[in-house]
C-alpha cells in the first residue's frame, strides 16, 4: 500500500516536470519567434527598418535592442541546472553578461518611454517595466554578492520573467490583434503594465506558494 503510494507520487512528480520542461521549451521557442522578426532586424540602423517613428532615436533603441536580445538568449541556460552545477564559470561570464545587458537596455528603455508618443498611460507602463527591470537585476546581483544563493536563483527568475516581457507584450498583441478586440492604442496600453505585473505576480504565487506547502 505504501509502496504503492510512493509510485503515484514518483509519477505525478515526473509529470509535472515533463510539464514545466514542455512550457518552458515552448514559452522559448516563441520569445525566440519574436526575437527573430521583430528585435533582430533592428540590429540594421536605415530608414526601412526603423522609420521615421524610431529613427531619430536610434542611439537609444539600438542599444536598447542588443541588450534585450542578448538577455533574451542567454537567460534559459542560466536556469538549466547541468551547466550551473557543471560549469560555473560559463554560468558565472554568461550571468555578468546577461546583468550588464539589462543594465543598457533597461536604462535606455526610460528615454525609450519618455519620448515614445503612443500615450501617458503606455509610456508610464513601460517606465514601470524598464524600473522593475533593473529593480530585480540589482537585487539579483546584490544577492549574490552576499552568498544568498537562494534570494539570488529566486531575484534572477524575477528578473528574466521580466526580461520575457518583451515575447509577452508581442504575443498578447497579436492575439487581441486576431480577435479584433480593441484599437491598436488600448491594446498597446493595456500590454505596457500587464506584460509584466500579471506573469510577475504568477511568478510570486509559484515562488510563494512552493514554500508555504513545504
Ligand atoms: C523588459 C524591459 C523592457 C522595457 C522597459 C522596454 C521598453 C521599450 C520602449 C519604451 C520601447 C519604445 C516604444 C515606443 O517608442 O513606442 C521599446 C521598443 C523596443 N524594444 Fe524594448 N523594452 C524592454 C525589453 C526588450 C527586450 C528584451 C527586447 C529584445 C528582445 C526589446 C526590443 C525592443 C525593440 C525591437 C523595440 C522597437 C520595436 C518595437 O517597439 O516593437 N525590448 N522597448
Amino acid at each position: 500500500m505504501e509502496s504503492n503510494k510512493s509510485v503515484s507520487a514518483t509519477t505525478s512528480n515526473n509529470l509535472g516536470k515533463v510539464i514545466v520542461k514542455s512550457v518552458y521549451v515552448v514559452a522559448i521557442l516563441i520569445g525566440l519567434y519574436y526575437v527573430v522578426t521583430i528585435a533582430l532586424p533592428f540590429l540594421i540602423i536605415s530608414e526601412d527598418v526603423y522609420g521615421s517613428y524610431f529613427l531619430p532615436r536610434a542611439a537609444w533603441v539600438f542599444p536598447h535592442v542588443v541588450g534585450g536580445i542578448l538577455a533574451t538568449l542567454i537567460g534559459p541556460f542560466q536556469f538549466i541546472p547541468r551547466i550551473r552545477n557543471n560549469n560555473i564559470r560559463i554560468h558565472r561570464l554568461l550571468g555578468r553578461i546577461f546583468l550588464i545587458c539589462v543594465m543598457f537596455a533597461g536604462l535606455s528603455s526610460f528615454y525609450m518611454a519618455a519620448t515614445s508618443q503612443v500615450n501617458l498611460p503606455y509610456s508610464i507602463g513601460l517606465g514601470g517595466l524598464g524600473f522593475v527591470w533593473l529593480g530585480s537585476a540589482i537585487m539579483a546581483y546584490v544577492s549574490i554578492r552576499n552568498k544568498k544563493i537562494e534570494l539570488h536563483r529566486e531575484w534572477m527568475i524575477r528578473c528574466y520573467v521580466i526580461t520575457f516581457a518583451f515575447t509577452t507584450f508581442r504575443l498578447f498583441q497579436d492575439i487581441f490583434n486576431a480577435w479584433g478586440v480593441g484599437t491598436q492604442e488600448e491594446i498597446l496600453t493595456l500590454m505596457s503594465w500587464s506584460c509584466w505585473a500579471i506573469p510577475l505576480f504568477i511568478t510570486e504565487l509559484i515562488l510563494q506558494g512552493r514554500k508555504i506547502l513545504k
